[in-house]
């Protein structure tokens, strides 16, 4: 069949390959709301969506504070165990990949115990609460030799992948802008009280590492490295209720804007907040090249808008075109619907995690297409480059150990 005609319409009752043949990994979770959640769903959709998968996941064992609470967990995901100590994740011979979904202070001791149990590794963006304690990490992982991913999922919607291989073959010509923003509005309200999030010695800090270590990732991974930043951050709101009565300060930033210059010679600007009323996971991002320039909106994440205007015959109809990134050829496209029955931002789960289980299965690394600690550990320095320049008010040079 010419690949013309590979649609989903044809393709979707194709059987793969039998279950035997594929091998099994014991996935050990640590934590179980938000991104328990998100990745548990990723690996059950791998199992069979994809035929055949590079590896099987069984989920093993999640892990949490409350017995109670994550035993319901367990049950509702098909975790085959409860456990309410990570510790028992890292000692169970069953479980081959420790994922962690756990907040930003509970990244490092685990991932570096995983790592020496000879565990794979998946671990939550950001990697840690700073770019030492992330290298902390990326040492662990290096000097145990296993797999390990940073979990970066932004790099596996198609538009973003589409979006990259469009750059990487030259069509884009020299890159001379790269400007994202993410914004949110979740924590506007000053009675909003006290969660992680907004506690600097649990997370390390606020919207730039939520939200700006996302955009900082996808400027390396599209245009390449950064060379300086320039950056101011802002906390609006500088007391909130804690909870039980008092109130709390709040030691995190609510928003950055940066300035960047890459190696390339390209020019950036990020900016991310929590902070844009009526903005609720709005993540747009544009590059302008020599010949043509891309830009991308998380909330439509089907479409790439695409300026390339050499690739046009007709000077007269060129302009801004939106494509819409669901082709059976399209990247991570090939095993989901019928073109134009479109997928949501779940689905970069299973493609960041097929990745992973791709790169244990080979023995290789989730590199190029997906981020590893070195990755994860770079982005850590690119924030708090940022978080620097706004303290001293100058240019902060990047410089990676
Ligand atoms: N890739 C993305 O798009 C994305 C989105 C949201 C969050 N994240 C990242 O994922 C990580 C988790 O964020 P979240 O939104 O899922 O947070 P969350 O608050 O929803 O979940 C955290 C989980 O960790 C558990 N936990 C906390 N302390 C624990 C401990 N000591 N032992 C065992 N379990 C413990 C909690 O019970 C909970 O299940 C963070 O690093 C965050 O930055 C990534």
């Amino acid at each position: 069949m010419p690949d013309s005609e590979r649609v989903g319409f044809v393709t979707m009752g194709e059987a793969g390959t039998p279950a035997g043949e594929v091998p099994t990994l014991g996935v050990g979770m640590l934590g179980y709301a938000f991104m328990g959640k998100a990745h548990t769903n990723g690996y059950k959709k791998l199992n069979y969506i994809y035929t055949p998968p590079p590896a099987r996941a069984r989920l093993v064992a999640i892990a949490g504070r409350n017995e109670a609470a994550v035993q319901a967990a367990a049950d509702r995901y098909g975790y085959e165990k409860a456990v309410s100590d990570w510790r028992a994740l890292i000692e169970d011979p069953e479980i081959q990949v420790f994922d962690n979904g756990g907040p930003n202070n509970l990244h490092a001791e685990p991932c570096i115990a995983a790592a020496q149990a000879g565990k794979h590794i998946i671990c939550e963006k950001p990697l840690a609460r700073t770019g030492a304690e992330a290298k902390t990490m990326l040492d662990a992982v290096k000097q145990a030799g296993v797999v390990h991913m940073c979990a970066f999922n932004y790099r596996f919607v198609p538009a973003i992948r589409l979006a990259s291989q469009i750059i990487e073959e030259g069509r884009l010509g020299q890159i001379y802008h790269f400007r994202a923003q993410y914004l949110q509005e979740w924590i506007m309200d000053p009675n909003f009280s006290l969660v992680w999030r907004l506690d600097a010695s649990t997370a390390g800090s606020g919207a730039l590492g939520d939200l700006g270590t996302h955009i900082i990732d996808l400027a390396r991974y599209l245009v390449g490295e950064p060379k300086t930043v320039s950056a101011v951050t802002s906390t609006f709101i500088k007391e909130r209720p804690d909870g039980k009565g008092g109130r709390f300060q709040v030691d995190v930033d609510d928003a950055f804007v940066s300035t960047v210059e890459f190696e390339n010679g390209a020019l950036g600007t990020l900016e991310a907040t929590r902070f844009a009323k009526g903005r609720k996971n709005h993540q747009v991002i544009e590059i302008n090249g020599a010949r043509g320039s891309l830009a991308f909106n998380l909330e439509r994440l089907n479409e790439l808008e695409v300026y390339l205007p050499e690739e046009e015959d007709r000077h007269d109809a060129q302009g801004f075109r939106q494509v819409l990134v669901t082709e059976a050829s399209h990247p991570y496209y090939d095993v989901w619907w019928p073109h134009g029955h479109i997928i949501g931002w779940e689905h970069t789960f299973v493609h960041e995690i097929k990745r992973f289980f791709e790169a244990i299965v080979t023995g290789g690394s989730v590199r190029p297409e997906g981020a590893d600690f070195e990755d994860g550990y770079r982005a850590s320095v690119v924030a708090d480059a940022i978080m620097e320049s706004s303290r001293i008010r100058r240019h902060v040079d990047i410089s990676y150990a």
